[in-house]
């Protein structure tokens, strides 16, 4: 509830705008005038008038309802006082009500949203790397279907190019069937390193011819091929069981194959393809980019060539409202550019694609990777986490039941709310002991909260006592900060959508813990003063509970009942 907003509409001020209004309203320190105040010295001047009387005038002016029950002024101040009860009765009966949906909304009217995420790369190490745009697409995907979005999602596969003929060629002279079965794609990966290092100038001949063969569809070259791209994505399912992410599509750059030479003959007869040294361009010089490469002088295709058709495909197919592509800001101008290209094709949807771009991730230091080389793969940081969860969780409480799948959602939360907690663009460096700090703005701090809930709402059901349908009592303070919090939550969803902001969802999560915890530990639950009271704080701790399940949900991020 944006109670600025729903108080500057109702206030008239002439020749101040609502919008000005609402801006200029503060939450005083001391809420005991009130719980937001408009300060009315700034406005003398235009109302020429001491902000004393004009906020007299406004008092009185005021239309008090069942959202705002009094307004008055002191000392230049207007202060609003909030209906805590209504708004409790609301926002309890809402959760009651919606309970898993709470928060959800039809805004998106079953229209489509595609969203272009993961996206790894075929035979090549799925690592630390791809770990925003794996949770952040995922994230972003469940919000738009609580949304009321249809929601697509998209694994474009990197699965095109001269590496797999280059593999190829490593297999034939230094791999072994089984062993490349048992290594899995780690084998896989050992190969293509090898080649980078030692391959002579006769394999890298041989490389391109087997990238020829599979590209003519011969029988081997692309058994070989479609191995590889077996052991690399049952590989990657695993990490997406983990993670809680799943896909509609693999349609990955290789699909588009037959695919571009129908958007090539569009651009030649629109007269945006030019010869360059041999290769075709659309040159994008007025735009103040470099020219988008379509063809090169041997006749291959490109990167962009590929997003091209896959963009045109994706819109014939979907027909989405909106296409994201999660990836990371290093790819900034490569998505500038297609999409100025699709523009001046006369796509007019070409204004509905839209790069989510985000920042890098890397591990503190002295965090290496166990294996050789300089890759950190995401699995290694994925199990790593969840063994330091194991640790702490069986010291801090030996005789948990289920330890080992505690420690997983308490682990797996860690990375994936470490990937989120920020806003997107920025740099992470993500460090073990900060993501599983139990104090600490993270998703164990927020699960621990939710065990909390669980705990006393169990407590109490064991007394048999009921709650669901408990009176609503006058909110103090602290239930007040909390029902207030609650209540924003349909509003951060949307926002989060809007801004492609899954961090919106993240640090509400913290509020809300914080909130709660300060609640908990000032007002006694179990032990209030009386029955009335104790059924409406277990009401307002169901409701709690509810809410934070829900936005960590939708993160991916699972609750543990007992921690
Ligand atoms: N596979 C690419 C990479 O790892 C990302 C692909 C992103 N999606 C796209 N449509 N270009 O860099």
């Amino acid at each position: 509830m944006d109670y600025k907003a729903y108080i500057a509409k109702r206030l008239h001020a002439e020749g101040v705008s609502p919008d000005e209004i609402a801006g200029s309203i503060v939450v005083p320190p001391d809420t005991a005038m009130g719980d937001l105040a408009l300060p009315c010295f700034k406005f003398a001047k235009i109302l020429r008038n001491s902000p004393a009387v004009i906020a007299e005038e406004l008092a009185r002016a005021y239309p008090t309802d069942e959202v705002i029950e009094k307004a008055s002024a002191m000392g230049g101040y207007l202060n609003f006082k909030i209906n805590r009860k209504g708004l409790a009765e609301e926002v309890l009966g809402r959760i009651r009500e919606e309970g898993s949906n709470y928060g959800s909304s039809d805004m998106g009217g079953g229209k489509t949203v595609c969203i272009d995420y993961s996206s790894v790369n075929i035979a090549k190490p799925f690592h630390i790397g791809h770990l925003s745009t794996t949770v952040l697409g995922g994230a972003l995907y469940r919000i738009y279907r609580f949304l009321g979005y249809k929601a697509v999602g998209i694994n474009h596969l990197g699965d095109y190019g001269t590496q797999f003929g280059k593999l190829i060629s490593a297999y034939k002279h230094w791999g072994n069937r089984e062993e490349v079965e048992r290594g899995g794609i780690h084998a896989v990966n050992d190969l293509y390193v090898r080649f980078s290092s030692e391959a002579t100038e006769e394999m890298q001949a041989e490389a391109r011819e087997y990238f020829r063969l599979i590209e003519s569809g011969d029988k081997e070259a692309n058994e070989l091929f479609e191995w590889f791209k077996r052991l690399t994505l049952s590989y990657v399912q695993k990490i997406y069981d983990r993670l809680h992410i799943t896909f509609d599509s693999y349609a990955g750059e290789r699909f588009y194959t037959d695919k571009m030479e129908p958007v090539i003959a569009e651009l030649e007869e629109k007269g945006l393809l030019v010869e360059s040294q041999g290769a075709k361009i659309v040159d994008l010089e007025p735009y103040g980019m470099p020219p988008c490469l379509i063809l090169r002088s041997d006749g291959a295709s490109l990167y962009a060539t590929r997003d091209l058709a896959a963009a045109i495909y994706r819109k014939n197919t979907y027909d989405f409202v909106k296409c994201l592509y999660v990836v990371a800001y290093q790819q900034n101008l490569h998505f500038k550019q297609v999409f100025k290209v699709l523009e001046l094709m006369g796509k007019d949807w070409a204004k509905d694609l839209v790069h989510v771009a985000y920042g890098m991730v890397s591990l503190e230091e002295g965090a290496m990777s166990t294996r050789k080389g300089n890759v950190i793969w995401l699995e290694d940081v994925i199990s790593r986490c969840v063994e330091k969860a194991y640790a702490i969780i069986s010291e801090k409480n030996p005789t948990l039941e289920d330890k080992a799948s505690v420690a997983e959602k308490v682990g797996v939360g860690a990375v994936v709310f470490g990937a989120l907690y920020n806003n997107k663009i920025k740099d992470i460096v993500f460090s073990y002991d900060k993501a599983l700090n139990f104090d600490g703005e993270t998703s164990v701090y927020v699960q621990y909260t939710c065990a909390r809930a669980h705990s006393v709402l169990a407590k109490a059901r064991e007394a048999g006592i009921v709650w669901e349908d408990a009176a609503i009592a006058e909110p103090c303070a602290q239930e007040f900060e909390l029902l207030k919090t609650l209540a924003d939550f349909p509003d951060v969803v949307k926002a989060a959508a809007n801004a492609y902001e899954p961090s919106m969802v993240a640090r509400f999560c913290v509020d809300t813990a914080q909130k709660f915890n300060k609640f908990y530990i000032d007002c006694k639950i179990m032990g209030a003063e009386t029955e009335q009271t104790r059924a409406f704080r277990l009401r307002l701790t169901a409701a709690t509970l509810t809410t934070l399940t829900n936005a960590l949900t939708l993160l991916g991020i699972g609750v543990p009942e007992k921690m």
